[in-house]
């Protein structure tokens, strides 16, 4: 039997951080049992706020190597840039014609974004239709995502019913799966916020390629809430509780354990084995990421035969979608 699908998709910025890898790629990692996975590096998502484009270029590659050092297995499944598969703008574009402006209008993300640039451009406004086209045309079961991807995977299916409704049926109607523990990791320096690349100081993140000595400041400096229990309580004591969180889901310990195992000690003492217990994770992945820096050309080969095997399946679906709105 066919396995479901999986798609997902990760813009290619300089840094990833332990917020991406917990709610989204460590899901997409597992589900490679289970899953016929694909992975894209949207680079025409990243486009839509300006990119310096020899940083671009190196982030691309960045992400790639990240991505399989963090597990992705390229031999099993399918790692690719999105600017390499044409049907996804050609896609996007077909969908546009009918997205209600007043959907778009909705998007929190685009709110946000919008209200960090000087300018704002049409294709940051167009970019969940452009998301939308990503996950239909691989005929999508299943997108593991952080909830703040929520809107534009409710988006996405939307669309595909409005498309399946007026041309006849097209398009497979995609599941989000959000990670209730870990879809929404917060800030190290503001737990009110979630994690984010573009915070304003690296002490928000823990960034997968940080050194140990690194992680152990970023830790000992976090912000704490008032009281001196190591407790979960996300109204009163919001800092503690991610911090559960994060070791609950790198340790794989239940909260309520970690709880037990720091009752009458200090938070201190709660930080520093977290900071240890992180550490122990992210260093193979540190090493394998520098293996991969070594060799250029086979990551570029994962690539382009990547986006060869994404080209067939993308092309399909495009081509149906295409005969069904009666282009010639
Ligand atoms: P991005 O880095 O924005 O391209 O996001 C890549 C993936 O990581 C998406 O599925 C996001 O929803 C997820 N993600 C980003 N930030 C967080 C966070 N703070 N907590 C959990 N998931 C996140
Ligand atoms: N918009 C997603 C993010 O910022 C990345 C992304 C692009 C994506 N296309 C996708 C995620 C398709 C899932 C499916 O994180």
């Amino acid at each position: 039997m066919q396995k479901p699908i999986l798609l997902s998709g990760v813009a290619p910025s300089g840094v990833m951080h332990i917020g991406n890898y917990l709610g989204a790629i460590s899901q997409w990692v597992a589900m490679q049992e289970t899953h016929s996975v694909s992975v894209m590096i949207a680079d025409l998502h990243a486009i839509t706020v300006p990119q310096e484009p020899a940083a671009l270029r190196e982030n691309t590659l960045r992400m790639a190597r990240l991505l399989i050092a963090c597990g992705i297995n390229p031999e099993q499944s399918i790692l690719f840039v999105q600017s390499h598969v044409p049907a996804h703008a050609e896609l996007a574009w077909i969908l546009n014609t009918m997205t209600p402006l007043g959907e778009l209008e909705r998007m929190t993300q685009f709110k946000d974004k919008r209200d960090r640039q000087s300018d704002t451009y049409a294709g940051l406004f167009n970019y969940p239709v452009l998301m939308a086209a990503d996950i239909l045309l691989y005929q999508t079961d299943a997108v593991p995502v952080g909830e703040d991807q929520k809107q534009h995977i409710e988006l996405a299916r939307s669309l595909a019913k409005r498309f399946n409704n007026r041309f006849g049926e097209t398009f497979k109607i995609p599941e989000g799966i959000i990670l209730k523990d870990t879809g929404r990791i917060m800030g190290l320096d503001d737990p009110i916020k979630k994690m984010s690349k573009s915070a304003a100081s690296a002490n928000n993140y823990i960034a997968l390629l940080d050194e140990p000595d690194e992680i152990r400041r970023k830790i000992k400096i976090a912000v704490t809430d008032s009281g001196a229990d190591v407790a979960y309580d996300e109204e009163q004591k919001p800092a503690i509780s991610n911090l559960l969180r994060i070791f609950s889901a790198f340790s794989g310990s239940p909260v309520a354990d970690i709880e037990n195992r720091y009752r009458g000690k200090t938070y201190s003492t709660f930080k520093d084995d977290l900071a240890e217990c992180v550490i122990e994770k992210l260093t193979p992945l540190r090493a394998r990421y520098r293996e991969l820096s070594a060799d250029k050309e086979s990551v570029l080969a994962i690539l382009r035969a990547g986006a060869a095997r994404a080209r067939a399946s993308a092309e399909k679906t495009l081509r149906t979608a295409q005969e069904k709105i009666g282009f010639l």
